[in-house]
């Protein structure tokens, strides 16, 4: 496995590489999770393609706020990793490398952004964007993976990939969960041994959730306090928000007609955790 450091020697070495170039996105730390990710890559471009994953603390996507600065980054631990999943290429530039200081173009998105994360995460999509729009055009990829359990950031840059006619395919990856069913998270080892003890309340919140609607449920409003109520049962799970939107436009629906997801964004301490339930 190659480790490129440099977005111009990136650039000259992408146009040697054999295609399908397959690229998985990803701030390291990494998990069963990703390289659930990393493995569907390697099937997409099969033993002649090219592998290539990232792996970059993105800054422009972490609020004044937010977590930038204890952000675990074990790099030795990532790379073997990486070459056991028998990666080809792994690009970890550097934030000077990446952004110039006086850099003065962004991208904003006006719509799928303003609900569920993006409603407390001010900028945290336009900054997703920013950073994916420029890894695509330093790799330029054929095909570029994706986890579902960030169903909004899927949803956000597929319209992305539409409205600015990236020429690239995404690939969706179902979520990975420990065996209680918590979604993976480089953010889970922020949570103490009783948190991460409730934490497993919003996947099982949203098992039952789909028997409701399955066995006919029609109201959104009924459905969502009742989730509510249930998530809250967890003395540790402070709610930030519950909600059923369309999976592709994310707009809030009042009935319960599939296609449609549930989503969750909880606070166990200062940990914040998402999960999401597709119902199709
Ligand atoms: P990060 O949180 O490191 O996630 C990288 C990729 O792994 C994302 O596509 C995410 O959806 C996926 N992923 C994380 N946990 C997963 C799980 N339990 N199951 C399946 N896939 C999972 O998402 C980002 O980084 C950044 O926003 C990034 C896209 C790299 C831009 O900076």
């Amino acid at each position: 496995m190659r480790i490129v450091r440099e977005p111009l020697k990136i650039q000259k070495l992408v146009s040697k590489l054999s295609r399908p170039v397959v690229l998985v996105p990803t701030m390291g730390a990494l998990h069963e999770g990703h390289l659930a990710l990393v493995r569907r890559a390697r099937k997409l471009a099969r033993t002649k393609g090219t592998v290539i994953a990232s792996l970059f603390v993105n800054p422009t996507q972490f609020a004044p706020n937010e977590d930038l600065e204890r952000y675990p980054r074990p790099f030795e631990r990532d790379s073997s990793l990486l070459r056991k999943e028998t990666c080809d290429v792994l690009f970890a530039p550097v934030t000077a490398d990446m952004y110039y200081p006086d850099r003065s173009i962004s991208l904003i998105e006006t719509r799928l952004s303003q609900v569920m994360c993006g409603a407390s995460r001010h900028g945290h999509f336009d900054g997703v964007c920013l950073v994916v729009s420029k890894l695509f055009n330093l790799v330029q990829p054929d095909i570029a993976v994706f986890g579902e359990k960030d169903f909004q950031q899927l949803a956000i840059l597929r319209r992305m990939v539409r409205d600015l006619n990236f020429p690239v395919v995404l690939e969706a990856h179902p979520t990975v969960r420990e065996p209680d069913g918590l979604a993976m998270s480089s953010r889970n080892s922020y949570l103490t041994k009783q948190e991460r003890g409730q934490a497993p309340i919003i996947h099982q919140t949203f098992s039952l959730a789909e028997a409701k609607v399955r066995a006919g449920m029609a109201s959104s409003a009924k459905l969502i306090s009742w989730m509510k109520q249930k998530i809250q049962s967890a003395p540790l799970a402070k709610i930030d928000y519950v909600t059923v939107v369309d999976p592709t436009s994310l707009e809030p629906l009042t009935q319960l007609k599939p296609p449609l997801l549930l989503a969750a964004a909880v606070f166990f301490g200062k940990t914040r955790l998402i999960d999401n339930r597709l119902i199709q």
